[in-house]
């Protein structure tokens, strides 16, 4: 298997200089370390950590999921996931990565699946949209949501059922793949009362840990992705970051930079892929580090502001855009490459205008040498103006590579998570905004009551502050 190799020598003093992370601070973190990998392993598989049996106990599942995948690639020309944060975030990554980059505009032939939609708002352009592309006699819905209630998921499917109805009649249950918890929500007692193909979300994982499970693998699988070797990537990690030595784990070893880097006022984490597969990476991870990490309250109860706002930039796009705030702002973000050495396709650039030396020098090479001169470049400039960073190398984008990605990025967020003393796999925050809109659309119960009228409470607003 072919693994991702990682580069932390930008994050050090020793390299970049004062605003890096000493050798010192790292041995005087380890104690901490050693604490933080024995706390996430002590629950391992138990509460929200169920994330952690995904690479090991899904034998069943994913040939379910296969079988399922087959029938839907031989009865639909279209596939479309209803879901919202951790229900969409993750399959529209990995299909970014492993996908081609045009996958809905190829001829049914080449693509070798329906075309894929992940509909994850509810603006209301944005349902017209997609019902003026679709066919809903040969589209196949995915309505994927842990908690069963979601207002977005849930308002998505009540209008697709009603469409369906009218377009295909009694048959509108073939049409409709349910994702959800086993036992709790409604989602469950609507798909088990009109006997909708269902597959579950184990309860210990979150929406933000769950692309490996059947809320990642039922799409990927339909689209053709191999998802036992995306499930054997994140398994290769997980064995690979085993030991409690920092030196040998190397998502133990990043998330003491991460939170050696916090301590030090970097508070942004930029994710800065090299690559179009892997722009939609940076969608996935700004959840699973924003969710996990962004807590008010410690473990043991004291009030806490922790968390660092995760950017999500694309090289060498963002080059022309934020890259100037990178190298000459202030030392508060960690910029974290990731590169991709062997590209799946080769572009060279033909010779044109050998008589005018700022472009002759471009003739003969390629846009994979171009693109990499550039990371390189952006690399230098950071070391330069005396900011951090580190590189995440893909040997290349597969499913094995891509699973291992996942996997470490979820390691690093649960050891980030116990270094800071927090619950990295609750979101009241997200709770919080949900009643309170729910209160909003009207819905009637005791706890939507009262937040309505404690919102009536604001201040009143001043008309001054408004133009
Ligand atoms: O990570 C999370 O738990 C959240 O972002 C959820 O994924 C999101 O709110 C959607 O929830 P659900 O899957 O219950 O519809």
């Amino acid at each position: 298997m072919q693994t991702i190799r990682f580069d932390f020598n930008p994050m050090m003093a020793e390299y970049t200089g004062e605003h890096g992370i000493t050798r010192a601070e790292i041995e005087n973190l380890t104690g901490e370390m050693r604490n933080a990998h024995a706390m996430v392993e002590k629950n391992r598989g138990k509460g929200m950590q169920g994330w952690m049996l995904l690479p090991y106990e899904q034998d069943d599942v994913i040939a379910a999921i296969e079988k399922t995948a087959a029938r839907v690639r031989d009865e639909f020309d279209a596939f479309v996931v209803l879901g919202i944060g951790g229900s969409a975030l993750g399959p529209a990554a990995v299909h970014q990565a492993l996908k081609h980059l045009h996958y809905n505009e190829l001829p049914k032939e080449k693509r070798g699946g329906p075309r894929l939609y992940i509909e994850d708002n509810i603006d209301p352009e944005r349902m017209a949209a997609l019902l003026d592309v679709i066919d809903l006699k040969t589209t196949c819905f995915n309505v994927i949501t842990k908690s069963g209630g979601t207002a977005e998921t849930m308002s998505q499917y009540l209008i697709v059922l009603d469409l369906l109805k009218k377009a295909v009649g009694d048959d509108y249950r073939r049409h409709i793949i349910v994702t959800t918890s086993k036992e709790k929500g409604f989602l469950i007692k609507i798909a088990q009362r009109e006997g909708y193909e269902t597959f579950y979300i184990p309860d210990g994982v979150g929406g933000r840990f769950s692309e490996l499970s059947p809320v990642g693998l039922i799409a990927a699988a339909v689209t053709g992705i191999d998802i036992r070797a995306l499930v054997a990537g994140a398994k290769a990690m997980d064995e690979r970051c085993a030991s409690d030595d920092p030196w040998k784990n190397p998502a133990l070893f990043e998330a003491g930079l991460m939170v050696a880097a916090m301590r030090k006022g970097m508070n942004m984490s930029v994710m800065l892929p090299y690559a179009d597969s892997l722009k939609l990476m940076s969608d996935w991870y700004a959840q699973l580090w924003a969710e996990s990490l962004g807590k008010n309250v410690t473990l043991d109860g004291k009030p806490c502001h922790t968390g660092q706002t995760p950017v999500k930039a694309l090289g060498v796009t963002d080059q022309h855009s934020q890259l100037q705030l990178y190298t000459e702002g202030p030392f508060d973000k960690v910029i974290t490459f990731l590169k991709v050495e062997s590209f799946r396709a080769e572009t060279p650039i033909p010779h044109g205008c050998d008589d005018i030396p700022t472009i002759a020098f471009l003739g003969g090479k390629s846009h994979n040498q171009l693109i990499e001169a550039e990371r390189q470049g952006t690399e230098y400039a950071l070391y330069r103006s005396g900011h951090i960073s580190q590189t995440i190398t893909l040997p290349a984008v597969t499913e094995e590579t891509i699973g291992q990605l996942l996997y470490f990025l979820e390691l690093v967020t649960a050891y980030s998570g116990a270094l800071l003393n927090i619950d990295a796999f609750n979101q009241p925050g997200v709770e919080e905004s949900k009643i309170a809109s729910y209160a909003v659309m009207g819905y009637e119960s005791e706890v939507h009551s009262a937040k309505r009228e404690e919102m009536k409470n604001r201040p009143a607003l001043n008309a001054d502050y408004i133009f």
